[in-house]
């Protein structure tokens, strides 16, 4: 048995409010089918900020996504699990709902051999702790557009044009994977702040990086072949601005978050069904035929080969640009709260930094 400590601090997330804590910490739920990890990095997703809200509704099958995206090493592996400890490691959350939030020192994922297989995956690059970027949400962006061209029977976006709404996290990778695929991209973004970090970060060209205002536009709107919709909520309006973007075939794929019951066009398709079930439907709008589909969640494969465009194509997958900020644990509480509560907000990633320092060498 490793050495492991009597206790650990770990945040709860009650009634709205984040918090952390010293907890014993929990010696009998390390079995046979027990990884536990050590994060070194963890990210704060906008979903999370979200489950503070209560305003996602949590499938059951996987459970909550407070505090999942994270690099760490594996601290204690059980017998039947297939890990070792030492090994580097990052979560699914698509897979299990037993496992424990993130945000703590140590992460308990329980599961079968061929859940843990698919829920914890082997990092190839040691590099990742001190260039820190995060896999899932890379993973998703990766599923998602293969998704997107296993829906519509493309090979890849070669020569197409492809519209993002919201230059955030999600959006802002849309447009590096797209652009990889031979597309161009122009990114929509409401407010100037998003816009301003992909300008100085290198990750947009002023031509790719527009108001979101400018997408009424007669020069933009009915020309684009693919429409990404990948803002906070997938709200009725920003639908409706994707779609006038949407030349007659176009896909739009919704991404951002719907609810149980949102429909576009009023009535037509259930988009949330579509986006968790990752369907596609034609629709009409403004006498146009547009197929709406959708894309969520991840698999190891696509973690797989999110590693493998980022090792081949470093230049193309910059992902350690989209952090903008880097806290302690200690923190992340108050920060969190900020975020949800809308006190405070940043472009690109956030991370939560719990990996001990080394002391500057004499
Ligand atoms: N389908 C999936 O598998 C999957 C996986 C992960 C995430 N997601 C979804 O993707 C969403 C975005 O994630 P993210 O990491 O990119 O978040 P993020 O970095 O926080 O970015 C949020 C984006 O939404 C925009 N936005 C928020 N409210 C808006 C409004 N009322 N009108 C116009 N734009 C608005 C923001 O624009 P401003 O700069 O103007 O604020 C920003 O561009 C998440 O909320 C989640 O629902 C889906």
């Amino acid at each position: 048995m490793p050495n492991l400590p009597a206790t650990y601090l770990t945040t709860t997330l009650r009634d709205g409010v984040v918090s952390l804590g010293t907890h014993p910490f929990p010696h009998d739920a390390l079995g046979a089918d027990t990884v536990l990890i050590k994060p070194d990095h963890l990210g704060i997703c906008r979903a999370d900020a979200k489950e503070i809200l209560g305003s996602r509704d949590i499938p059951e099958d996987r459970g909550p996504l407070f505090g999942h995206e994270l690099v760490g090493t594996v601290a204690f592996a059980g017998t039947r699990t297939g890990f070792h400890e030492g090994e580097l490691v990052t979560l699914n959350p698509n897979i299990t709902p037993t496992r424990t939030t993130g945000f703590a020192e140590y992460v308990f994922v329980h599961g079968t051999g061929a859940q843990l297989d698919q829920a914890v995956v082997r990092v190839p690059e040691a590099d990742i702790r001190d260039d820190i970027w995060m896999p899932e949400p890379f993973a998703c962006i990766v599923h998602a557009l293969r998704k997107l061209l296993e829906l519509t029977d493309l090979a890849d976006l070669r020569g197409r044009r492809v519209a993002v709404i919201g230059a955030g996290c999600a959006g802002l990778t849309f447009a590096l994977y797209a652009r990889h695929l031979g597309a161009s991209v122009a990114v929509f973004n409401r407010g100037e702040p998003r816009r301003a970090f992909a300008r100085e970060q290198g990750l947009l060209a002023d031509d790719e990086n527009h108001p979101l205002t400018e997408a009424g536009a007669e020069r933009h709107q009915g020309r684009f072949d693919v429409v990404i919709v990948a803002p906070t909520v997938a709200t009725t309006e920003l639908l409706e601005t994707a779609a006038d973007l949407a030349a007659d075939g176009a896909v739009l794929l919704v991404y951002g978050g719907t609810r149980k019951g949102d429909t576009f066009p009023a009535g037509q398709a259930d988009i949330d069904t579509i986006r968790r079930r990752e369907l596609i439907q034609r629709v009409d709008h403004r006498g146009r035929r547009i197929a709406v589909a959708g894309a969520y969640g991840c698999h190891r494969e696509d973690y797989e080969e999110g590693f493998r465009l980022r090792a081949r194509y470093p230049d193309a997958f910059p992902l350690e640009k989209l952090t903008s900020r880097r806290i302690d644990l200690d923190d992340f509480p108050r920060l969190v709260m900020d975020l949800a509560t809308e006190r405070q907000d940043f472009p690109g990633k956030v991370i939560v930094n719990l990996r001990p320092t080394t002391p500057d060498r004499p």
